[in-house]
């Protein structure tokens, strides 16, 4: 297939990337804007392979996209280009809403333009593929999971601008008839991630023997999916799913924070010896302002109707995540210094009016 895969040098689109065009033989344009969460070294293996391009553009901007599409002729977008981050989006919403909302707008206006220039075949094949996130269901008490019929509920920035992006994905499949599947996965994690999230942050931090700092008690639970394993079933889903369907993804994986945390620090107690016992270094630190106490995706939809389910058990995907790190400083470093080595974001006390 040809694929417009947007936000491709990020942590999930670099993954799916190199699933494309590696094992699936894909022909791949990665659209990107390059913001602060994009690290080209994380498709630095793909730049000499010939079914692989880059344009470096904001998805906001429709004259980029409709180039896009009249050059490359996909048969499949595979739309992830987000702001991602939830503690940013308490700080400054503007950025979160303009990408998210208007950019998936956009793109959604430059896929259906040329959706409707496409001979009868074609447009039959098309796919329009919206890669959503679990956090658009808002939050679960201590029993239940949630399907795709769970109602959007959605309680942060972030979230709420990933919830109106999906609704406009949907309401284009049903005014226009724009072939849009959506996705909604629980929490990633794996290799090339960027350093402010959970478990990149607390393996640099416990590597350079600093806090790591738990919000609240801990106690909140998030469900885990390796990010290798989501690649695939975003590769399945835009093959052999129906149009006009959402499809939930997820680990059946659920920790608390401190589950995590403290998993983390075993590991490293074992790869990183000096440094033990890294449990002392736990601290509870202010919760996050509307922090979704639990998340827990049911998969059984995609299981069922397409046969996906993940290869990766969080302990083994855990440690390979933290030797990934520990062999890859060069990788890292720059990010996380240029991310103020760590620095809390998300606290109320720093959020400003958003700068537009
Ligand atoms: N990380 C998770 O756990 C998770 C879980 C479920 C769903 N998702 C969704 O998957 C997608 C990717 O998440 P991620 O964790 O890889 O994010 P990320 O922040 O690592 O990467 C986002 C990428 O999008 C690019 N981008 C941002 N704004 C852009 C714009 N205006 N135009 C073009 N490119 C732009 C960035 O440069 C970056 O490369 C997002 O849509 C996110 O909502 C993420």
């Amino acid at each position: 297939m040809k694929i417009i895969v947007t936000g491709g040098t990020g942590f999930i689109g670099s993954a799916l990337c190199q699933h494309l065009v590696r094992q699936s033989a894909d022909e791949v344009l990665n659209i990107d804007k390059l913001t602060y969460a994009a690290n080209p070294a994380s498709v630095a293996a793909l730049e000499d392979a010939p079914s692989y391009r880059f344009m470096q553009a904001d998805i906001c901007d429709m004259e980029s996209m409709r180039r896009a599409f009249a050059e490359f002729r996909p048969d499949a977008v595979m739309h992830l280009a987000a702001e991602s981050h939830v503690d940013r989006s308490i700080d400054a919403a503007a950025p979160f809403m303009h990408t998210n909302i208007i950019g998936t707008f956009t793109l959604l206006e430059a896929a259906r333009e040329y959706w409707n220039s496409l001979p009868a075949d074609r447009r039959e094949r098309f796919r329009f593929l919206m890669v959503s996130t679990d956090e658009v269901y808002g939050s679960l008490g201590k029993e239940g999971a949630f399907s795709e019929t769970t109602p959007y509920d959605p309680s942060s920035p972030y979230s709420a601008s990933k919830a109106s992006a999906d609704h406009l994905a949907m309401a284009w499949h049903r005014t226009y008839g724009l072939p849009v599947i959506i996705t909604n996965c629980s929490n990633n994690y794996g290799p090339r991630q960027f350093p402010e999230k959970l478990i990149p942050l607390m393996i640099i931090n416990a590597l350079h023997g600093k806090p790591l700092p738990v919000y609240g008690d801990g106690s909140n639970v998030r469900d885990w999916l390796h990010v290798d394993d989501h690649a695939q079933a975003l590769r399945l889903v835009v093959e052999k799913g129906k149009t006009g369907e959402k499809y939930n993804i997820g680990g059946n994986s659920e920790r608390t924070n401190l589950q995590v945390v403290k998993a983390i620090c075993a590991i490293m107690d074992e790869l990183h010896p000096q440094g033990a016992p890294h449990e002392e270094l736990i601290r509870f630190v202010e919760d996050r302002p509307g922090h979704d106490f639990r998340y827990a995706i049911n998969a059984e939809k995609i299981r069922r109707e397409l046969g996906w389910q993940p290869r990766e058990t969080f302990e083994s995907g855990l440690r390979k995540t933290v030797e990934w790190y520990l062999e890859n400083e060069a990788w890292w470093r720059p990010l996380y210094q240029a991310n103020a080595q760590g620095k809390r974001r998300g606290v109320l006390a720093n959020s400003g009016v958003a700068q537009t």
